[in-house]
């Protein structure tokens, strides 16, 4: 597998090209949040496609059925994201029990988004959708270095994020912090992820039905013109992005057919190199710096000068 070129501004990525799921088979997957809503529906788009699934969910009875109904291309860990030990069982199922004993891409898709009354606030919506969520790319940066950096294997991180990271959605200011906060962990971890062969890219869907919203709320959204997006959109881009070691860096919204007949584009708005106006030379500049003075330290000792396996030279 060629090294992967540092992360830098190529445009937007081309969702009209349909994924190919060709390319799935035979990669071990995980899903965190997999037992419902739009990580189910990817559970089941990408065991069709012949990846092996591990699900990583609270809801051990849906995500027992779902691993049944898949059969052998799929199992269900048990796994509180918030949990670091619980999350550490998941990514050793996912090695130990897939065919190819590998973990090739890993879709951080768990999160809540639910209103608790106003008194001192628990905020257990930054610990699941944020602390979980780096507790799992913590665990997969781990997972994807040990294993070859091979043409057959991938280093694949997806992060489910939200349009609430570039648009202003009232009241939902936990929910919005952590969404922007991971956000943020795509951007910085693109310019160096490549170094180790991994590739990190966030999807922004903005309204899919699905249990995160009371069937009430549901309901009031849709009477006041809300279009939903379906659930399979969701599946596909993530499909998209799995099945194209190119992308890298990116930010792919889900949008309704409507807007985006593929069911998601490329929201291209995580660059300066696109905006023409002068008031982003400043931007550039301390972009530019900064690139220049400071190094991830992936393990002590580490530099630049990296091997086949994403290891130490
Ligand atoms: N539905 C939308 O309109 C929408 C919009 C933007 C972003 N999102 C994001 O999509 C992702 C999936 O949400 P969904 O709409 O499919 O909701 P959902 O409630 O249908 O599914 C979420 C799944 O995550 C699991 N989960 C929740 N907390 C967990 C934890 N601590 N550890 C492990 N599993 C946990 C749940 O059991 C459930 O199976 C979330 O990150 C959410 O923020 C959803």
């Amino acid at each position: 597998m060629p090294a992967l070129p540092p992360y830098a501004y190529t445009g937007p990525v081309d969702c009209t090209i349909a994924p190919n799921p060709g390319q799935l088979k035979g990669k071990s997957v995980i899903v965190t949040g997999g037992a419902n809503g739009m990580g189910e529906t990817t559970v089941r788009k990408f065991a069709e496609a012949g990846a092996f699934v591990t699900i990583a969910d609270l809801n051990v009875e849906r995500g027992e059925q779902v691993a049944k109904e898949l059969g052998p291309n799929a199992q269900f860990v048990q796994c509180n994201i918030v949990n670091w030990d619980d999350q550490v069982r998941v990514f050793e199922a996912a090695v130990a029990n897939s065919p190819s004993k590998s973990c090739d891409i890993v879709i951080a898709n768990a999160g809540i988004n639910i209103n608790a009354a106003p008194v001192k606030p628990k905020l257990s919506i930054v610990d699941v959708n944020l602390t979980g969520t780096l507790y799992t790319w913590k665990l997969a940066i781990h997972y994807f270095r040990r294993q070859p950096d091979t043409e057959d294997r991938d280093r694949c991180f997806i992060i489910t994020g939200s349009m609430v990271a570039w648009i202003d959605s009232p009241a939902n200011w936990q929910y919005t912090c952590t969404k922007y906060a991971l956000r943020g962990l795509m951007r910085v971890a693109r310019r160096s992820s490549w170094e180790q062969g991994i590739r990190i890219n966030y999807v922004a869907p903005c309204y899919i039905k699905s249990a995160i919203r009371s069937p009430t709320y549901e309901a009031e959204l849709v009477a006041k013109g809300v279009e939903f997006a379906p659930q399979e959109a969701v599946a596909r881009c993530f499909m998209r992005i799995a099945t194209d070691r190119t992308i890298n860096g990116h930010s792919l919204m889900i949008t309704p057919p409507s807007v985006a007949k593929e069911g998601f584009k490329d929201v291209d708005m995580d660059d300066y190199d696109n905006k023409e106006a002068d008031e982003y030379e400043y931007f550039k500049r301390t972009q530019e710096m900064q690139l220049r003075i400071i190094e991830d330290r992936w393990v002590e000792g580490w530099s630049k000068a990296r091997t086949a396996e994403g290891g130490l030279k």
